[in-house]
C-alpha cells in the first residue's frame, strides 16, 4: 500500500512540476463554489491518476485541483470516495495519504449532513468538534509505521486552534455557526426515525456518510483537521422536507462556507 501511495505521489509531482500544497481540501456537497474560487495551476482528473479510485456517484466531479487561495497553495478534491459506493476503506482514504506525501500541513473537510440536534435548522453551518465513527475503521490492517502509530490518539481530532480561528472569523464576517458532533454511518440509506433518535441519544448532532474515514487517516499522520458540515435536512423534524428549499439552503450555506474556508486559509 505504501508503495502505491508513493508511486501515486511521484506521478502527481511529475505532472504538477513538484507543486507543494500547504492545505488539502475535500469538498463535499454545497462547496462546489469553493473549487471555482481556486486560482487553478493544475487540474488532474482522478481517472488519469494511477492508483486513484474513480468516483461512481453521478454528478460528482472527480478531479484534483492544484492552485491558490488567498495566495496559499492548496490541493482540493472535487468529489470524494464513499464507503457506500463499494470501495474498501483504504481506497476511500487513499487520496489523504497521497496529499500527505505531497506535503499538506492542514486538511480541511466539508460535507452535507442531517441535523439531529433539534436547535439546528436547514442551511446551518456546523463546525465539526468531534465525531462518532459507525463505519469500519480505515486503519484496520497492518500499520504503516512510517506514516503513524498503531494506536493513534483521537483527542483534539478537530483542531481546537482552527476551531477558535473559525469562531473569530465567523464573528467578524457575520456568519452564524453551529458546533457539534458528526456521526458517520455507512449509508446509502438515510436514517430511520429511530436511528436519528439513536444518534441524538449517543451524543451526535449531525448524521452523514463521509468525512470520518479521511479524518482518521489524517490524524494517524498527525495532520491538523478542520471540518464543516452543511445541515441540509433535520432528521428529527416532522416536517416533510421541501427539496427545492433544501437545495436553496444548501447553495446559500455553500456561499458562507466558501467565505469561511477562504478566510481560514488566508489566516493560517
Ligand atoms: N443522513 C445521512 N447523510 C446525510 C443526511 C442524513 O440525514 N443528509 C445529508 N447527508
Amino acid at each position: 500500500m505504501l508503495e502505491e501511495i508513493k508511486k501515486c505521489a511521484a506521478f502527481i509531482k511529475a505532472q504538477t512540476n513538484d507543486y507543494k500544497p500547504e492545505v488539502g481540501v475535500i469538498l463535499g456537497t454545497g462547496l462546489g463554489g469553493f473549487a471555482d474560487s481556486i486560482k487553478a495551476d493544475y487540474i488532474l482528473e482522478y481517472k488519469n491518476i494511477p492508483g486513484f479510485p474513480v468516483s461512481t456517484v453521478q454528478g460528482h466531479k472527480g478531479r484534483l485541483i492544484f492552485g491558490q487561495v488567498e495566495g496559499r497553495r492548496v490541493v482540493a478534491m472535487q468529489g470524494r470516495f464513499h464507503y457506500y459506493e463499494g470501495y474498501a476503506m483504504t481506497q476511500v482514504t487513499f487520496p489523504v495519504r497521497v496529499m500527505q506525501q505531497l506535503g499538506i500541513k492542514y486538511l480541511f473537510v466539508s460535507n452535507a449532513s442531517g441535523g439531529v440536534n433539534t436547535s439546528f435548522r436547514t442551511g446551518d453551518l456546523m463546525i465539526i468538534t468531534d465525531h462518532i465513527n459507525l463505519l469500519p475503521n480505515p486503519l484496520i490492517g497492518p500499520n504503516m509505521e512510517e506514516l503513524g502509530p498503531r494506536f493513534p490518539d483521537m483527542h483534539n481530532c478537530y483542531d481546537k486552534n482552527l476551531i477558535a480561528k473559525a469562531t473569530a472569523i465567523a464573528e467578524k464576517e457575520g456568519i452564524k455557526l453551529q458546533y457539534g458532533v458528526y456521526v458517520g454511518g455507512t449509508g446509502p440509506t438515510f436514517e430511520t426515525q429511530a436511528e436519528y433518535r439513536f444518534y441524538h441519544a449517543i451524543g451526535g448532532d449531525a448524521a452523514g456518510m463521509s468525512t470520518v474515514p479521511e479524518v482518521i487517516v489524517a490524524r494517524h499522520m498527525s495532520i491538523p483537521v478542520f471540518g464543516v458540515s452543511v445541515i441540509t435536512n433535520c432528521g428529527l423534524s416532522d416536517e416533510v422536507g421541501d427539496h427545492e428549499d433544501v437545495q436553496l439552503q444548501g447553495r446559500k450555506a455553500g456561499i458562507r462556507m466558501e467565505k469561511l474556508f477562504k478566510e481560514m486559509i488566508k489566516n493560517l
